[in-house]
């Protein structure tokens, strides 16, 4: 970051001195003012809750434009990754900062695919749960036992270890998830198989069993994939946040992901895939098109409580970038496997149609997120919708070991220790005598 010549003062009403602050530089974006000293010279805290104007870090990995609708990862526009890469090239560069060259990605794609396989005592352990449980609970179990399974490669002040554990995770999540899926239909675990591509060696690991093995269609593996790219990073969203401010105790890093899993499950986050689909569901069984209406003036009415779920976003106060890429997507997948008439690809373009239009979320710069059509991609290729956030997971889990990574090696990188304005109770005796 570079320090600008410009200065922020902050002046106060009752005579106080002023205090005056430096201001810093990125490469593109809104510039920070670093208010590092202003406890120490003023006794005063910044009041931010949820961080709508706080910048928790500096960061070289992630730049989003809400007022634009672009994304960036490592500067490359997501539009051009999402055509021209594969999971694996963005993982790369994710972690790198470049994309690979040939010899480059031949080596990475080696090396994460031969740290596919599961320590074989990881099933006795998942064993352990509901046959029931919700996929984001076993994941959260899964990941942060990786550390007993894995302790070779937890000391985070060690850049082999760093580097190892970044590669596991990246590699095993896929193992995991689709090891949590096979589970909770009582089918035997499939063990992954070093010719296939990572998306589809996952899909071979989720569909397939010892009586029939599963043959990757290539539509569906490239739509995949693209879930995957779309959801790799997204600069300091809330799990993310989670994962660094986890990660600044110093704690390992598959505890530190753990806790991004966690937090990823909401769904005001990557629950809302679910969500979407849920509610796209719930639509269609009270009438389909013809309780769209209705539906939407509920979405409207604050009371109800319902959201339009897949719609609106803290950053975006336009198209989600993501989403332009997923709605193409969903096109693609479900004309391949004809199901263009999919009734609930209809509901979600009308929802949309209705809602670009609407008053209420135009005023609100409401528009889709990429949620709003992964749902429906996911669900054609045969996801069941429990285990979307764990596919989002799956993915972002690229972009947590990264930011987690890029922490560690910031000079400026403290223990993340918020403070608040205290209203309870002032100082007070117990009451003797009770
Ligand atoms: N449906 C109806 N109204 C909405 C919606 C929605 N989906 N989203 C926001 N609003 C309204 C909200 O009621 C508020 O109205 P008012 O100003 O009159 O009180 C206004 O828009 C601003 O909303 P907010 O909740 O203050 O905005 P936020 O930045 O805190 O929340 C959000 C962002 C994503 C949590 C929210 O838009 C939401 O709940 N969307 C639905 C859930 C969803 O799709 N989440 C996925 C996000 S993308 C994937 C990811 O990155 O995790």
């Amino acid at each position: 970051m570079q320090l600008s010549d410009k200065k922020a003062t902050l002046s106060f009403s009752d005579g106080t001195p002023s205090v005056e602050f430096p201001i810093y530089q990125g490469t593109v974006g809104p510039d920070v003012i670093d208010i590092r000293k202003l406890y120490g010279e003023t006794n005063m805290f910044t009041y931010d809750p949820g961080f709508m104007a706080t910048a928790s870090c500096e960061s070289a990995i992630t730049y989003i434009d809400g007022e634009k609708g672009q994304l960036l990862y490592r500067g490359y526009p997501i539009e051009q990754l999402a055509l021209n890469c594969d999971f694996l090239d963005v993982c790369y560069l994710i972690l790198n900062g470049e994309l690979p060259n040939g010899d480059q990605k031949k080596e990475f794609d080696s090396l994460v695919t031969h740290h596919t396989m599961v320590h074989e005592q990881m099933q006795y352990f998942l064993r352990g749960f509901r046959r029931d449980a919700h996929p984001m609970a076993v994941l959260t179990g899964l990941v942060g036992a990786m550390s007993a399974f894995y302790h070779d490669s937890t000391d985070i002040n060690d850049p082999h270890h760093r580097h190892v554990s970044a590669i596991r995770l990246i590699a095993k999540m896929p193992t995991l998830v689709a090891m949590a899926y096979k589970y909770s239909k009582g089918e035997p675990f499939i063990y992954p198989r070093n010719d296939l591509s990572y998306t589809g060696n996952f899909l071979r690991m989720m569909f397939a069993t010892p009586c029939e093995d599963y043959e990757v269609n290539e539509v569906v593996e490239r739509a995949l994939d693209r879930i995957f790219i779309l959801h790799a990073d997204h600069e300091q969203n809330a799990s993310t946040s989670t994962v660094r401010l986890c990660g600044s105790s110093g704690t390992n890093p598959f505890a530190a992901i753990a806790a991004g899993v966690g937090c990823l499950w909401g769904p005001a986050h990557g629950g809302a895939n679910e969500a979407c689909l849920t509610m796209l569901e719930e639509i269609q069984a009270n009438g389909g098109l013809d309780y769209v209406g209705e539906f939407m003036e509920k979405v409207k009415d604050k009371s109800s409580g319902v959201r339009l779920m897949g719609f609106g976003h803290r950053v975006y106060k336009n198209y989600d970038p993501r989403a332009k890429l997923m709605q193409e997507t969903c096109k693609e997948v479900l004309s391949a496997l004809g199901l263009e008439n999919d009734p609930l690809f209809k509901l979600a373009m009308e929802l949309e149609r209705i809602a670009l239009e609407d008053e209420y979320f135009v005023e609100r710069k409401l528009y889709p997120n990429v949620d709003f059509y992964s749902g429906i991609v996911q669900r054609a290729i045969g996801i069941p919708t429990s285990l979307f956030t764990a596919i989002f997971a799956l993915a972002r889990t690229v972009g947590w070991i990264a930011q987690w990574s890029e922490m560690l090696s910031d000079p400026n990188y403290k223990i993340g220790r918020p403070r608040q304005l205290y209203t309870g109770e002032v100082e007070r005796d117990v009451p003797t005598g009770r």
